[in-house]
């Protein structure tokens, strides 16, 4: 009963005067609060002018988002979503528990936008071993996942108007985050080898940034061959522009010697490295980190500390734990043998329901393959991904990662959320709809 005054009165709804007894408040606290609606009924639709160019931009990018529609189908070949399964939650648990137990300013205030120190070092010593990257713990910046750090290369290095060269076929969050900043796009074409580093040279004379994912080129899978990496450096040189690293699956890499990253053989600072944990642990972790060269780290700091202030500290501090520990690189073993497993399922699932009608891009390596269907049109793909998705198929195509036509009827199938037996039952469930459609 005494502790329901305290509370009371501390919330300001009592008022107490030493002598004469407590009284409920003369001025109660939510007096004065206006009666909320759930939305003004005059609430006007915004103006085309009542945004920013940015925030058009912006809008028609996320109306192209996929991944938020109601119900998942009930075998989903969405790319870019990891077995959430694999992952050790009750470990991560702990060691978030951990984290929060140690109830000091250093977790609780404000912090640096760099990162926490013991995370910046932990995730130095992971890619200097890991992929060869050439850096000290202060070149790192700690991140909310790629997006963001695409999203800070945007702002830091570019102007309205400025030049980024992109891969045809890319990743959309790279196009996303370069063109809503104003940057005119450049598309420089892939082939088996990446970017096509001798088209890029004819047909480009100025540019700031070049965007790849040489590793393990998203959404083709082609990974760029050492000479054709040091040509593109040299490019750069040339141009004055800095190469933009991505490498967002390459801990998923499933025959042979791991490649280097383009950034281990920069010698003249001009690669910015990009690396997230979405593959590796789980997207919603919204956790990544850039290495910089030298020259960009107050800059590029500056920008985070406008844009967030910094990543959020009791997950950097788990994170850390869970690096220098040997928990990440102990997961990613684990989950590298699973998703071999899974990838061969799905290309012994294809050849089996499909024999040679497709046509695979396979680079042993990712969480996602390209696959091409000769006897359908680039505008037969939706009429395959609409017959996949009624007998319960999630497949997507690949023509928003192109500028202009991509030339024929291609999916990126993801398959790391799925096991071997319901690969196989949506692929033959594929083939039922593919069936459909060309038999009309
Ligand atoms: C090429 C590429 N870069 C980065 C990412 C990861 O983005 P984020 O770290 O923002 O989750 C993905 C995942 O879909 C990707 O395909």
């Amino acid at each position: 009963m005494l502790l329901a005054y305290d509370q009371l009165l501390a919330e300001g709804y009592l008022d107490s005067a030493v002598g004469s007894g407590t009284f409920v408040a003369a001025n109660l606290p939510d007096d004065g609060l206006p009666k909320s609606r759930q939305r003004p009924s005059s609430d006007p639709a915004a103006s085309p002018h009542a945004v920013s160019r940015a925030a058009v931009a912006a809008q028609a990018a996320f109306a192209q988002a996929v991944g938020f529609r109601g119900q998942a189908p009930t075998y989903d070949f969405q790319y870019g979503v990891p077995n959430v399964l694999d992952f050790p939650h009750e470990l991560w648990r702990r060691l978030l528990i951990s984290a929060a137990r140690r109830r000091s300013a250093k977790i609780l205030a404000y912090a640096h936008p760099s990162g926490v120190p013991e995370l910046r070092e932990a995730v130095a010593r992971y890619v200097r071993q890991a992929r060869a990257v050439a850096c000290s713990a202060e070149n790192i910046l700690i991140v909310n996942g790629s997006q963001q750090a695409l999203d800070l290369v945007a702002r830091t290095l570019c102007d309205p108007g400025d030049r980024v060269v992109i891969e045809n076929p890319h990743y959309s969050g790279a196009r996303n985050a370069f063109s809503v900043a104003g940057a005119s796009l450049v598309p420089v074409p892939v082939d088996r080898g990446g970017l096509s580093v001798e088209t890029g040279e004819q047909i480009v004379s100025d540019a700031k940034l070049i965007y790849v994912t040489p590793s393990h080129q998203f959404p083709t899978g082609a990974i760029m061959p050492l000479a054709r990496r040091i040509a593109l450096l040299n490019w750069a040189e040339a141009l004055g522009a800095y190469v933009v690293e991505d490498d967002y699956d390459s801990e998923f890499r499933y025959l042979g010697r791991p490649i280097e990253a383009v950034q281990a053989l920069d010698t003249k600072g001009r690669v910015i490295y990009v690396g997230t944990l979405s593959k590796t642990m789980f997207p919603s972790f919204r956790m990544g980190y850039m290495v910089l060269p030298t020259a960009l780290v107050e800059a590029f700091c500056a920008m985070k500390y406008v844009n967030d202030r910094h990543s959020a500290i009791l997950q950097q501090q788990a994170l850390a734990m869970f690096l220098s520990e040997g928990h990440f690189e102990r997961h990613v073993r684990r989950s590298r043998v699973r998703n071999a497993a899974r990838r061969e399922a799905l290309i012994a699932s294809l050849r089996r329901h499909f024999g040679d009608r497709v046509q695979i891009a396979d680079e042993n390596s990712g969480l996602h393959l390209l696959v091409w269907f000769p006897d359908l049109t680039a505008q037969e793909t939706p009429a395959l991904a609409q017959a996949a998705e009624k007998l319960g198929v999630g497949v997507y195509s690949v023509a928003p990662y192109f500028i202009g036509d991509p030339g024929g009827c291609g999916l990126v199938l993801g398959y790391a959320a799925l096991e071997p037996p319901g690969i196989d039952a949506g692929i033959a469930l594929l083939r039922r709809g593919w069936d459909r459609v060309t038999t009309q």
